[in-house]
């Protein structure tokens, strides 16, 4: 400790972080239980006493065309269906519900583009848009059961294509913006897609991309698109094919400004997402539509205690995950919930622009990636410290581990201290957030998402024996039907039970994550459990290495990999990012492996590390572990395509090859 203080003896702020660090549970506040819709402990109970009564009472939430009797059909596992009998409309659930309540004139967006300029979305206005735009749909010839390709960035226009497929039961397949044209392609094909909506060209950073032009060069190797549908975006010149091309805005101006929300089946597949996954084929994963709205409702009112009328949502997710298909399209508006949408990058054209934004629209709930996070610990406290960020009053994480060194910062510095941090674990397939604190209710502990939420049972199982493991190590499995979850991998049923439900039987999920459960029943969500290496018959976290590593005063972030090693079978390799105050020379490497043989035990102990500018991310931020494994390993590089910047690899294989040399 004593290092960590200032001459003049004052705490400074990184002792600060370390005294967060000792705190083992953070309990809500007083004043954030004082306005919280659940406070009390007996959701848990009621929810597990009757499970499928719980989600039959959260669906009712939802408006019915026609009220459903069966709650769960459970004849084929693990082919679920749910609310079968019922007629629902998703689209309607999203806009029309709220107009005819009178809360047409409630913002639904502010959207933020990347240059400043605003738009305000109402209710009404998405009432209006999407209608108009189900109705262009349907005269290019898409109906119940068609596949519309979606691939814009974030602005207003995908939420409404989104909402108009919802409207007349289509199914959408949004790729997202960040992607190569030849992988929209890709999913073209695979998924049959009829229609493809697109944009002119889009913004990053200041640079316009010509994304209808690339996308041109590649679609014909999508046969089944017969129509590519233009929504003019950048302003930017782009050829058009005759009779297969159309500007939006010119062909909206032809059709019937009403289109009545159709009464569907709630088995209606409302979108599929290709999941970037470890293998070479993505999967197709397919959601349907009353479950799944069911899940993604329930989960936003309860896990970020949204009160519609009064909060101010941000998730910072693209659309282009599921992260943005249910938490800022469906459940937000399901909700009537006003959000913010932004069209930008994190430090475009400042690195305080997130924090600027939260002040200027008041937002008082705020979700985004632990990978963002350490970014901003990167960048400095001083940006958001620049900014009034009293409006917030709850905070949620997703998407990959949260260190504690992440969380405590992410609490202290954006939070205040005030707001909960809900670490949400979930997945694609899951559709909805399902190990998560409720943030009135459970008292949270740094690196833990917590228990499962109510009507959610999730259990640890021992890989070899298939015990279940009350505490300590194992395969995290959801051992019971959930509204929101996957229903297939688009025509690939059995892909879809050999990888989800083989290895403990058709009536349990296999998650594809380690996780650790405590005597409270918390579970800590380790990682793939390809992300595993086993040193000298250990099995030893990369989250958990990584996690030690950044506690490191010196460390932004880190990246952690196994390489084969005579003696112990697999070494830790750590990939490195420094703060920027000190050198990444041989004595912190040294310190280093201390620091983290001191933390965890000397077995995780980094047997090599190395220092690099950067880390090869995807383009959601993901940090790319496989090729860092691969170039440890001193294999052929697998696909660097899908990421953000390849020239990170190049720079690391010099860096890996000089170590190596030297050694
Ligand atoms: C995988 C799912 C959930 C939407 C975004 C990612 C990891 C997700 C957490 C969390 C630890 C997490 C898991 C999971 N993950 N949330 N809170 N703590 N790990 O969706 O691309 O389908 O990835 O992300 O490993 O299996 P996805």
């Amino acid at each position: 400790m004593a290092d960590t203080l200032d001459p003049d003896g004052s705490t400074t702020f990184e002792a600060e972080i370390d005294a967060l660090l000792e705190v083992e549970r953070f309990e809500p506040s007083e004043e954030f239980r004082r306005a919280a819709s659940t406070t009390d402990e007996s959701v848990y109970e009621e929810a597990e006493r009757d499970w499928q009564g719980y989600w039959a009472r959260r669906a009712r939430e939802l408006h019915w065309h026609e009220p459903f009797q069966t709650v769960l059909d459970d004849a084929n596992p693990p082919f679920y269906r749910w609310f079968t009998d019922g007629r629902i409309n998703v689209s309607y659930n999203c806009v029309d519900r709220h107009v005819e309540a009178g809360d047409g004139e409630r913002v639904a967006y502010h959207w933020v583009g990347e240059e400043g300029e605003s738009r305000t979305i109402t209710y009404a206005d998405l009432h209006r848009d999407v209608q108009r735009f189900a109705n262009v749909l349907k005269g290019l010839g898409v109906g119940t059961g068609d596949v519309v390709g979606i691939f814009l960035p974030m602005i207003p226009e995908v939420v409404v294509a989104m909402l108009a497929c919802a409207r007349i039961g289509a199914t959408h397949n949004v790729v997202f913006g960040g992607f190569a044209p030849s992988s929209v392609a890709e999913r073209m094909e695979v998924s049959d897609a009829k229609v493809l909506v697109t944009v002119d060209g889009a913004r990053r950073k200041g640079r316009t991309a010509p994304v209808k032009a690339a996308v041109d060069e590649v679609i014909d190797r999508a046969p089944s698109v017969q129509h590519v549908l233009v929504v003019r975006n950048a302003g930017v010149d782009c050829p058009m094919a005759q009779g297969r091309d159309l500007f939006y805005d010119e062909v909206a101006g032809t059709v019937e400004a009403e289109c009545p929300a159709e009464p569907l089946d709630p088995e209606t597949p409302l979108f599929i997402l290709y999941s970037s996954g470890s293998t070479a084929k993505p999967k197709g994963i397919l959601h349907t539509s009353g479950g799944y709205l069911t899940g993604v409702a329930a989960t936003t009112k309860d896990v970020f205690d949204l009160k519609p009328e009064t909060d101010v949502y941000w998730c910072t997710a693209d659309v282009g995950w599921v992260t943005g298909h249910s938490y800022i399209v469906y459940g937000p508006l399901a909700n009537g919930a006003t959000s913010v949408m932004f069209e930008g990058a994190p430090d475009y054209p400042h690195k305080g622009i997130w924090w600027e934004l939260v002040e200027r629209f008041g937002v008082t709930i705020f979700y985004t990636a632990p990978t963002a996070i350490r970014a901003c610990i990167k960048w400095g406290p001083e940006h958001p410290a620049k900014h009034d960020l009293s409006s917030l009053r709850l905070l949620g994480s997703v998407g990959e581990p949260i260190n504690p060194k992440a969380w405590v910062w992410y609490y202290k510095v954006i939070g205040g201290e005030r707001c909960p941090v809900v670490d949400t674990w979930w997945q694609t397939e899951t559709g909805a957030v399902m190990i998560s604190p409720l943030p009135g209710v459970t008292a949270a502990k740094p690196g833990s998402a917590t228990r499962p939420i109510p009507g959610i049972s999730a259990k640890l199982v021992d890989p070899d024996t298939g015990q279940e493991v009350l505490e300590g190590e194992g395969l995290l499995a959801i051992d019971r039907p959930w509204p929101s979850m996957l229903r297939t991998l688009y025509q690939d049923d059995e892909r879809y039970v050999s990888t989800y439900w083989s290895r403990f039987g058709p009536r349990t999920y296999v998650a594809g994550d380690g996780a650790r459960r405590d005597a409270d029943g918390y579970f800590t969500i380790i990682g793939r459990i390809d992300d595993v290496i086993n040193v000298s018959g250990h099995r030893l976290s990369t989250a958990e290495v990584e996690s030690a590593i950044v506690a490191h005063d010196e460390v932004a972030e880190a990246a952690v990999v196994p390489e084969p090693h005579d003696l112990t079978g697999q070494a830790i390799v750590a990939f490195v990012t420094l703060t920027g105050q000190r050198q990444g020379d041989d004595a912190l490497a040294v310190e280093l492996r201390e620091f983290v043989g001191a933390r965890i035990g000397k077995l995780a102990r980094p047997g090599r590390v190395v220092f690099t500018d950067d880390l090869p991310k995807t383009r959601s931020g993901k940090i790319m572990r496989r090729l860092l494994r691969d170039l440890a390993e001193g294999r052929e590089l697998g696909d660097v395509t899908t990421l953000r910047d390849p020239s990170v690899v190049d720079d690391l294989r010099a860096r890996v090859a000089a170590q190596k040399a030297s050694s």
